[in-house]
């Protein structure tokens, strides 16, 4: 997407340095940005870990782009491919709950593994993670349009009359390679002229709504409101809110959707106020294996203090403060799980679906999904 009229992707090859890979860093946003140069397979795993990068499909992509930079640094004197096997397992302890992170590796392994050489194996690792790259594009813009629709339809019985869209977190560009997953259909919406506005909670404790997507929109111009997390249920009491839009990390094939906390909380809300409730889904964060989200979805827990302390910006300079007393005792689960029964539909690239095992089936009759039981 653009900023300052300059178009970005999220992350990308520098464009003199074949063994340099760059990204945004994202924790600074949007006070300041600045563009971080990663080297190393260990300076990927701590970008991914401290969130310089995040969001499921940018996570998936950011691994990806570290198997390849694994093979600038292979030991001369190690058996390449149980070599790139341990990089696969150094890059998916990174972060446990968004299954991109699993898809994006089992993809680079296929591709960098089996060769003849070393440069070999770089070369398919290039070819595999721009394609991984590209298809993340291509797959967003397809929400996009599926996603479309809907807001079509309530633009139409609004008769002109924004649609306000509510969205929690940040589903957005900077949440993937480009264009986003939630936010495809709001762009596409604003491209076509659609009366959009969207209330974008704030999604503590990191702020992914009031630092990613709030920046995200004031670039686009796309006309919107912060609100705190908590405002969500009533301005869908008061008829506030036509249409709810959310991302995903992990889908269970039967359409339960684990997203960042506090999702659950506002899928409660739509269906109480009867307000129409979607979770962007691309196939890559469909977990073809997983029937019990709830038994078997690894829930990240984070530190403490992303709780207790709030960043900000202070007299210019990017400053964290402790907003609780400095002993009390905090917990940090950073995703939840909406069932399936609270999700009006999900919007694939393929299409809408019913959250469901049929629904999902219909859609992707030629992935094997594990039997029930
Ligand atoms: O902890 P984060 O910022 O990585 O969490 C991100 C989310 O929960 C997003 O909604 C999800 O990854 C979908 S991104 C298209």
């Amino acid at each position: 997407m653009k900023i300052k009229d300059k178009h970005y992707r999220t992350i990308w090859l520098h464009p003199q340095k074949e063994s340099v890979v760059q990204v945004i860093d994202q924790r600074l946003l949007p006070h300041r940005f600045e563009i971080v140069d990663l080297k190393t397979v260990d300076e990927v795993c701590d970008a991914i870990k401290q969130m310089t990068v995040r969001g499921a499909p940018l996570i998936g992509a950011a691994a990806a782009w570290g198997m390849y930079l694994s093979t600038f640094e292979m030991p001369g004197n190690c058996e390449r491919d149980f070599y790139f096997e341990d990089v696969y397992r150094k890059l998916i302890q990174t972060r446990p709950t968004a299954v991109n992170l699993k898809w994006a590796l089992d993809e680079m392994l296929q591709s960098i593994t089996g060769n003849d050489s070393l440069e070999e194996s770089r070369w398919y690792a290039k070819t595999r993670v721009q394609w991984i790259c590209d298809d993340d594009v291509k797959t967003n813009q397809q929400i996009g349009v599926h996603g479309l629709a809907l807001i079509e339809e309530l633009a139409a019985k609004k008769n002109g009359a924004p649609v306000n869209i509510l969205t929690h977190c940040n589903a957005g560009w900077l949440a993937t390679v480009d264009y986003g997953t939630a936010t495809a259909p709001i762009y596409l919406a604003k491209e076509k002229g659609i009366d959009v506005h969207v209330y974008v909670s704030e999604t503590r404790p990191r702020n992914q709504g009031a630092q990613l997507t709030a920046w995200e929109f004031v670039e686009e111009n796309i006309p919107h409101t912060l609100i705190a997390d908590n405002a969500a249920g009533h301005l869908m009491q008061h008829g506030k809110v036509d249409l709810v839009l959310v991302g995903t990390d992990r889908t269970s094939v039967t359409g339960d959707v684990c997203n960042k906390i506090g999702t659950y909380l506002k899928a409660l809300a739509a269906y109480d106020n009867h307000v129409p409730f979607y979770a962007a889904v691309p196939s890559t964060s469909i977990d073809w294996h997983m029937r019990d989200a709830f038994e078997e979805i690894k829930i990240e827990e984070r530190s403490a203090d992303e709780v207790k302390y709030v960043q900000g910006l202070h007299d210019g300079k990017i400053k964290s403060v402790l907003i609780s007393p400095e002993h009390t005792p905090a917990s940090n689960y950073a995703f939840d799980i909406t069932p399936s029964k609270y999700v009006t539909g999900l919007i694939t690239e393929k299409g809408i679906c019913e959250a469901s095992e049929e629904g999902i089936r219909g859609l992707f009759p030629e992935k094997k999904i594990i039997p029930s039981s």
